[in-house]
């Protein structure tokens, strides 16, 4: 088995290289095929990834083929074939059976014609046995599809994308969060082609996608969440939950959890609005069941509408119900269990807030800083890491608020929040490590500039979720009385010997 191989920079080297090569790659095939036969519509992508399953898929022209994905340890030797039978230009095969932590190459095509892969640009890796402590890339893009209607949507889209893999190098991403409105205007089935499918081919053959749900995904594309229809549920397969792959089986893709390495993970539909924000509801329900159930040491949670914004949207207008119902009732759940990361789009811009807990009012009523854990900027260089006394998902120790919204278009209007330590009017992607016990982000805008960088320290104990926070507290004091009383025992010892 390789021990995460694209961490193996040398070789990666050439991998990344080829990256760039894909489209030309899948162009020419497409070119040289005779006529009338299938090409692809949509490159492969990869969802779903557990550490012994993941989900390969791909759209073709007419005629309808059955499905076949060939996979194995090197180009040219992909020993394995998973093929579902029957016929369909919309490609989805569930592989099983994988080992954790491997790198597989693989193909996607049908009977014994080769679409796509047997090559150096077509891999996956898989993830890592849920609480193990390795180190993990992920990439989060938001608001990402302004390429379906605008060249310059796709200009800076692509700017965004290139500066993220400049960045990189040879380190890519093991995992990708997409926070809604991947497509503009409309969610429509072209426009999510157009928008996201042809900007991303370099990106998604490799890197295991996580969508969350945006409000333009609602729009006349038709997606629906209490149907599971429409472009977005039609394109996209999520974790069911359970398994290797960790989580509580929410039951629909509108919402659901996962883990990976010693992170757990969990996307929110904040955009379908009504009954489905209601505290007692389903979602409200399956989430305390799923944040109760969590033993990873990070939690990150993502959704579209963020709890607090002044960039093109205002999380004190309340006419953003959206804005306001997730503030007051989602947040205060998630930061009860432990919530250390909390990630949305919707505003166009990139905003970051400092270490906060319990802020569920408008932004003046954090004007003073009583909402604040630490009200530095976390950057290392800077005012120095945020430090939470816990190892474990500890309740109210403090969570960052970012909006990444801006990763194909930026938008003005944009002041600062009160939580805010970070507010940027550009075009830009986060990218985040967890290595162990800590976590750093980074804005890279679309300059390759990063524009923001900050870090999460976890220290002391695992605290599992549930434990009342003034138990917490309690403990914490108790500890630090300890500390002190040994360090004046040693002090009293050391001036009388
Ligand atoms: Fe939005």
């Amino acid at each position: 088995m390789m021990r995460n191989p694209l961490r193996e920079a040398g070789r990666v080297t050439s991998c990344v290289q080829l990256v760039r090569l894909g489209i030309a790659a899948s162009l020419l095939l497409a070119a040289v095929a005779p006529a009338g036969a299938q090409t692809l519509l949509r490159t492969p992508y990869l969802m779903a990834g557990a550490p012994d399953s993941i989900v390969v898929r791909w759209r073709t022209t007419s005629p309808p083929t059955d499905s076949v994905v060939r996979y194995g340890s090197a180009p040219g030797s992909l020993t394995q074939t998973v093929t579902v039978a029957g016929s369909r230009t919309e490609h989805e095969v569930d592989i099983s059976g994988l080992t954790p932590n491997t790198q597989y190459f693989y193909s996607v095509g049908f009977g014994t014609t080769i679409l796509a892969g047997d090559d150096a640009n077509h891999f996956f890796v898989t993830p890592p046995l849920r609480g193990t402590r390795q180190a993990t890339r992920i990439w989060v893009i938001g608001d990402s599809g302004q390429c379906a209607v605008s060249s310059q949507g796709c200009t800076d889209a692509n700017a965004v994308k290139d500066e993220y893999l400049a960045f990189a190098g040879s380190d890519i991403a093991d995992l990708w969060v997409l926070l809604g409105d991947n497509a503009y205007t409309n969610g429509t089935d072209l426009q999510y082609t157009t928008g996201f499918f042809d900007v991303y081919p370099d990106v998604m053959r490799n890197t295991i996608l996580y969508p969350t749900l945006g409000n333009h995904e609602l729009g006349s594309g038709g997606s629906n969440s209490a149907a599971q229809s429409g472009p977005y549920y039609d394109s996209f397969s999520m974790p069911s939950g359970g398994g290797l792959g960790g989580g509580v089986a929410s039951g629909t893709e509108a919402y659901y959890s996962f883990d990976w390495a010693n992170i757990h993970f969990i996307s929110i539909d904040s955009a379908t609005q009504g009954a489905n924000l209601a505290v007692g509801g389903p979602m409200y329900n399956w989430l305390e069941t799923d944040l109760i159930a969590n033993t990873q040491e990070w939690i990150i949670v993502y959704w579209h509408h963020p709890p607090y914004t002044k960039g093109s949207h205002d999380s004190d207008n309340p006419a953003e119900t959206s804005l306001f119902e997730m503030r007051e009732r989602f947040v205060p759940l998630i930061e009860s269990y432990g919530v250390d990361l909390q990630l949305t789009g919707h505003s166009h811009s990139y905003e970051r807030s400092v270490l906060i807990n319990g802020h569920t009012g408008l932004s003046s009523t954090c004007a003073l800083g009583e909402c604040f854990i630490d009200g530095g900027d976390g950057n290392p260089s800077g005012n120095g890491a945020y430090v939470k006394a816990t190892l474990g998902p500890g309740p109210n120790l403090g969570a960052v608020y970012s909006v990444v919204g801006s990763s194909s278009k930026n938008q003005g209007g944009l002041t600062q929040h009160a939580v805010m330590t970070s507010w940027i009017n550009f075009e830009g992607s986060l990218l985040i490590d967890v290595n162990g016990s800590s976590l750093d982000a980074y804005f890279i805008d679309k300059n390759g500039v990063v524009d923001d960088h900050f870090r999460i320290l976890k220290i002391g104990a695992f605290i599992p979720p549930g434990v009342p926070s003034l138990q917490i507290h309690g403990l914490i004091a108790l500890c630090l009385i300890l500390v002190a009383a040994g360090v004046l025992a040693r002090s009293r010892f050391t001036s009388t010997s």
